[in-house]
């Protein structure tokens, strides 16, 4: 009942003052948010990473899977460890064969992946290198409906995966071991992944986990909120579909826009600070670290936000200016930092309320920003088989651009945040917002009653709880000598981080204008660039179905939101191979594209152009 009319919503909502009347549809309908419990495993080869389990195939194959991501979800056939020795990791994390499965289904529309970077995909795990091939599967989940709930197995049909029949990752030394763990994906901008199967139709559906579980009426909205935790540290998992724990949104919620496959956010700078007692380093905190040495990085550099990803991805710039004060040595094999395990200093600062803080733009804000900081104890993750033979304590930081040609902060960042998205906030299809905020330590309770993401919600809400509470009793306070002598150098700040990220948000002081005022230039300028782009964008996307080409500027003005919208993912959209569609001549491509941020009406500049006034929260 409820998903039937949800999913009118989209033909009903041919202009914007019908939006107010699919809400009130999807509130009247409203379910709870379903907690997906994690499994008790956790895996390597960087991490330990804690995993989520789902059944897939008929009868059911289980598989174990790290929760992130976008699009397809990245699942490993058994074909992919034919040297086991290679897969320590994968023979206990599990595979999906698809031969033995009576529900594999395939179409030949999807194309497939022979040989060349999944970075193409759209989501799943970018750094491999192999082949795949796009199934569509009965999957089975775990679901429990709030914190005293049952779990209960919910099926998903068509379940949107690519099987990986051989893939491997390659250190930048050039060696390569296999893939160990897929991805389990968290939906995509698209309510389905829709191809055209037997032309014109009808279409055929991959699913995702947060639409098919909002379309089965389980679920308040297509949307999510993770928090992957740590197995070392014991912070458990904590991902809810429909809503989120607001225990694990500490102090500021961020909210911004997310592009076709990415989450950006813009990082402002890198500290180092002591949450509390004495430094172990020789000043209480550093700022000025993500540009030290480098101001092209200033005074802002737009990062991806990736949790199929694992580690943190920085100019080399950034990581010597951060690596200058931590006992670790950079070994180029791995392009990774090793600790020296046998510095004192190691011990100390790994144990101690010291962290690293990421200050980001706050709600796409030129004003505003807010931090989260990731204690250094979290970055004390292993390396393991197949990488390298002996475990070995290492600093996730590798000084050069993602996969994706960005900058990015992948999972071991993503231990100390909370990360979400409402897919669609105005429709079944429809853009979106996405959300960052600081997640908590281990001192914390965990399990709490799931806060439900409405389906027009552009922003949420996070709780009063103090970051620096939830690390007391695991963090060792060092004592304060009474020295307090600084590095010397660089700006020297008082605690940077640790206040920012747990008081209330505050606005910003100013003189001589009001912040109001200031908020208010901002919020237009946003909004009149915004809608100006997406203008722009509308007329393009028209003029191009009308097969002609616009002269002068708005196909220079659209230039960005095409970068960011046309890489590989593109393709997938299309449902051609993504060798096929680098060629990008289909004439019907504008008319396939259903049911995505592209549609004109969406566009409307009705609707599109409010949008960061509701962001501004
Ligand atoms: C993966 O690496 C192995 C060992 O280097 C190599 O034999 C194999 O061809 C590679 N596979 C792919 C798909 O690149
Ligand atoms: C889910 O699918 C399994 C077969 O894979 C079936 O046995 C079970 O009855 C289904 N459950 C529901 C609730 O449909
Ligand atoms: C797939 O979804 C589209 C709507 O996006 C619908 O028109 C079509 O019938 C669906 N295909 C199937 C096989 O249900
Ligand atoms: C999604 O796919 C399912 C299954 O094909 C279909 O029934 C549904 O209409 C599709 N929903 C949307 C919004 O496209
Ligand atoms: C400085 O930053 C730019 C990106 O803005 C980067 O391409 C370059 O590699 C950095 N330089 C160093 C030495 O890291
Ligand atoms: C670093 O991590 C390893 C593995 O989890 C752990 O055994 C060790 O105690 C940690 N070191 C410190 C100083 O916490
Ligand atoms: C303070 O620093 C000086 C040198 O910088 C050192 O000799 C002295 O022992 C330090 N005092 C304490 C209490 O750490
Ligand atoms: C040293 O710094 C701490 C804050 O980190 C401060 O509370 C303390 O008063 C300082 N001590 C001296 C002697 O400056
Ligand atoms: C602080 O420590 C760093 C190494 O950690 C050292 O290079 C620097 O000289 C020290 N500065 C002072 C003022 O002691
Ligand atoms: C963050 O905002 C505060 C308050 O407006 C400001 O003092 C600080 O310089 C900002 N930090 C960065 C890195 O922009």
């Amino acid at each position: 009942m409820f998903p039937r009319s949800a999913m009118h919503c989209p033909s009903l909502v041919t202009t914007s003052f019908l939006l107010p009347f699919c809400s009130l549809v999807s509130i009247a309908f409203a379910a709870d948010p379903q907690t997906i419990p994690f499994s008790s495993k956790s895996y390597g080869p960087d991490g330990p990473w804690q995993a989520i389990t789902i059944g897939v195939g008929t009868p059911s194959q289980s598989v174990d899977l790290l929760p992130g991501g976008s699009w397809s979800s990245d699942v490993l056939a058994p074909s992919v460890c034919v040297d086991a020795a290679a897969c320590p990791i994968a023979k206990l994390a599990g595979f999906y064969d698809a031969s033995a499965s009576s529900t594999n289904v395939q179409i030949g529309q999807t194309g497939n992946i022979r040989g060349s970077s999944f970075e193409s995909t759209g989501g799943g795990l970018p750094s491999l290198t192999g082949n795949a091939d796009y199934m569509f599967e009965t999957a089975t989940l775990k679901v429990q409906n709030g914190v005293a709930g049952q779990p209960v197995d919910v099926n998903f049909s068509d379940f949107d995966m690519l099987v990986i029949s051989e893939a491997n990752e390659t250190l930048p030394d050039g060696t390569t071991y296999p893939v160990q763990i897929g991805s389990l994906s968290l939906g995509c901008p698209q309510f389905n992944q829709s191809w055209t199967h037997f032309p014109p139709n009808p279409r055929f559906n991959g699913t995702f986990l947060p639409a098919d579980l909002f379309a089965q009426g389980r679920v308040p909205s297509n949307s999510y909120g993770l928090h992957i935790g740590s197995a070392a540290m014991k912070i458990p998992g904590s991902l809810n579909i429909g809503g989120f724990d607001q225990g694990r949104t500490l102090g500021q919620v961020s909210s911004q826009v997310y592009v076709i496959n990415h989450l950006p956010i813009d990082l402002l700078d890198i500290g180092i600070g002591v949450a509390e007692g004495g430094s172990p380093f020789n000043f209480t905190s550093k700022a000025g670290l993500l540009a030290a040495g480098n101001s092209t990085l200033s005074p802002s550099t737009s990062v991806f936000i990736e949790t199929p990803l694992p580690y943190i991805y920085l100019p080399q710039s950034t990581c010597d200016a951060i690596t200058q004060y931590l006992p670790v040595t950079y070994q180029a094999k791995y392009g990774l930092y090793f600790w020296d395990t046998d510095d004192a200093n190691y011990q100390r600062i790994v144990s101690s309320p010291s962290f690293l803080s990421f200050t980001f733009r706050l709600n796409s804000d030129i004003n505003l920003n807010f931090t989260i900081n990731v204690p250094l104890a979290l970055l004390n993750l292993t390396l393991t088989a197949p990488i390298i033979d002996t475990p070995t304590q290492y600093l996730p930081l590798r000084p050069a651009e993602g996969p994706s040609g960005k900058y990015v902060l992948g999972r071991a960042f993503l231990q100390a945040a909370f990360i979400g998205v409402n897919w669609q906030t105005a429709s079944n299809d429809g853009p979106g917002a996405w959300f960052l905020a600081q997640a908590p330590g281990p001192n914390t309770q965990f399990q709490n009653q799931a806060t439900t993401i409405q389906p027009s919600d552009g922003t949420i809400v996070g709780s009063a709880i103090s970051w620096k509470d939830t690390w007391k009793g695991v963090w060792t306070v060092l004592p304060e000598t009474g020295n307090n002598s600084t590095g010397g150098d660089t700006a020297t700040t008082t605690t940077s981080g640790s206040s920012t990220s747990t008081s209330a948000p505050k606005s910003p002081v100013k003189k001589g204008i009001s912040s109001g005022a200031i908020a208010g230039i901002a919020i237009g300028g946003v909004a009149l660039i915004s809608g100006c782009l997406l203008w722009a964008f509308f007329l393009y996307r028209r003029s191009r179905a009308a097969g002609k080409s616009e002269p002068g500027s708005p196909e220079r003005i659209i230039q960005n939101p095409l970068t960011d919208f046309g890489d590989g993912s593109m393709r997938k959209m299309d449902g051609y191979g993504p060798r096929e569609l680098g060629t990008g001549h289909e004439p019907q491509r504008p008319v396939e594209i259903s049911g995505t941020v592209y549609k004109p009406r969406e566009l409307d500049a009705g609707y599109i152009p409010q949008r960061p006034v509701e962001m501004a929260g």
